[in-house]
């Protein structure tokens, strides 16, 4: 995609990513790619806003040079030192060796540590302004929003945020880069979602104190380094965040995820006839196959819903691994006190409920209910289970009361 100017001499100068299959090398972007936004504002002196991974460095050197000679850069803006967005940091230095590299003084450690980057480099404080000429750039620290050097650059005079990870999506840009050109709106904000539970979720705390910071500055344009710009209504993402950012310690949304994983189909049939009892008191419910379901996808669910049901067998003693593994990254990204209950087929001497304990109680899950049955379950035990789901549904409805 070429550059696009989002207000006169500022340009999005971003570049799409739909080879990479693992965020991180760890969270899946097969089908949906990923943008690295970089902004570019040519004045009297020039400017760039974040650049990209390195991987795509020829196609975003080119970008650069569709506005302005990249030599020509006086400025490059580190808001974030992660690779995706600093990976092409050697390079810019090397084609621009005069340029000032502008961060944060953690910035400044890591630009040594990742790049071996000492020279040229500008510490910029809370409130510290940059003259471009008919341009004014302010930086606000922003620590943890993703990593402690974080900042967000804010251009005075069009009122546009460059938040960079803050208010960002996986999902490549399809054409449109502003939400009011975009026809498939849903798609961003599910991905906004799922990239916030994956990457964000664990600093939520820090997400509300940079909302609650930059509450009192007029913002007609976000523009973050991953997905839209939204400039018809940026109030919508930041909202988006800030539910999302108090569901770290706040109330939830009265609804289910339910986890299950089977080895031969018995665990499976037991959570057909739980699911039923869920819907069946009207309580929304997302389900999710461990073992064939990357947890990236089942993190949205987790991080939103406030009840958790989790149907495994036991495997060996233990809880059935894929289950097991998603219930840790759930631990990892400290999702707490949520309503749980598990039900599971085991063949001789069950275990699974053990291990289950183990990984949820330090959670602060409340255990509300457990069934276990052996082997294939029978119709009495199928009926069972319906009144398990829809029990564990009605506490998920009280709960909210
Ligand atoms: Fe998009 Fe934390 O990097």
């Amino acid at each position: 995609m070429p550059p696009v100017e989002i207000k006169p001499d500022i340009y999005w100068v971003g570049v799409n990513d739909r080879t990479t299959d693992l965020f991180e090398g760890l969270w899946p972007i097969t089908q949906e790619g990923v943008s690295y936004n970089a902004y570019l504002i040519n004045d009297e002196k020039t400017a760039i806003v974040d650049l990209a991974k390195s991987t795509k460095g020829d196609e975003f050197l080119n970008q650069i040079d569709r506005v302005v000679d990249v030599s020509r850069l006086d400025y490059v803006i580190v808001n974030h030192m992660e690779p995706d967005h600093s990976g092409l940091l050697r390079t810019i230095r090397r084609l621009a060796p005069g340029a000032i590299i502008l961060g944060t003084k953690r910035t400044r450690d890591m630009l040594e540590s990742f790049y071996g980057i000492t020279d040229n480099v500008r510490v910029v404080e809370d409130g510290d302004t940059l003259d471009l000429g008919k341009h004014t750039l302010r930086f606000y620290v922003t620590p943890f929003v993703h990593w402690p050097e974080t900042m967000m650059t804010y251009e005075v005079d069009h009122q546009i945020l460059f938040a960079c990870d803050a208010f960002g999506s996986y999902g490549a840009l399809r054409g449109a880069i502003f939400d009011d050109e975009c026809t498939d709106l849903e798609f961003y904000e599910q991905q906004a979602l799922r990239y916030y539970a994956n990457i964000v979720a664990l600093f939520s705390n820090a997400v509300l104190r940079a909302i609650d910071k930059l509450g009192s500055v007029p913002v007609s344009v976000i523009a973050p380094s991953h997905g839209l710009v939204w400039r018809k209504d940026p109030g919508r993402i930041v909202q988006l965040y800030k539910k999302w950012a108090e569901y770290a310690t706040g109330p939830t949304e009265p609804g289910v995820t339910l986890i299950y994983g089977s080895m031969y189909g018995n665990t499976e049939s037991m959570m057909n006839a739980v699911a039923q009892g869920i819907s069946r008191a009207g309580v929304p419910v997302d389900i999710y196959d461990a073992a064939h379901t990357h947890a990236s996808y089942i993190l949205s669910s987790l991080w939103t819903q406030r009840g958790v049901m989790v149907g495994a067998p036991t495997y060996e003693g233990g809880l059935f691994p894929p289950v097991a593994q998603v219930l840790e990254i759930a631990g990892h990204k400290k999702i707490r006190g949520r309503l749980t209950a598990r039900f599971g087929s085991y063949g001789w001497s069950g275990g699974a409920q053990r291990e289950f304990e183990r990984i949820v109680t330090p959670l602060q899950w409340d255990i509300v209910d457990t069934f276990e049955f052996v082997g294939a379950p029978t119709e009495d035990e199928l009926r069972h289970g319906e009144e398990f789901g829809a029990r564990f549904a009605e506490l998920i409805v009280q709960k909210e009361a």
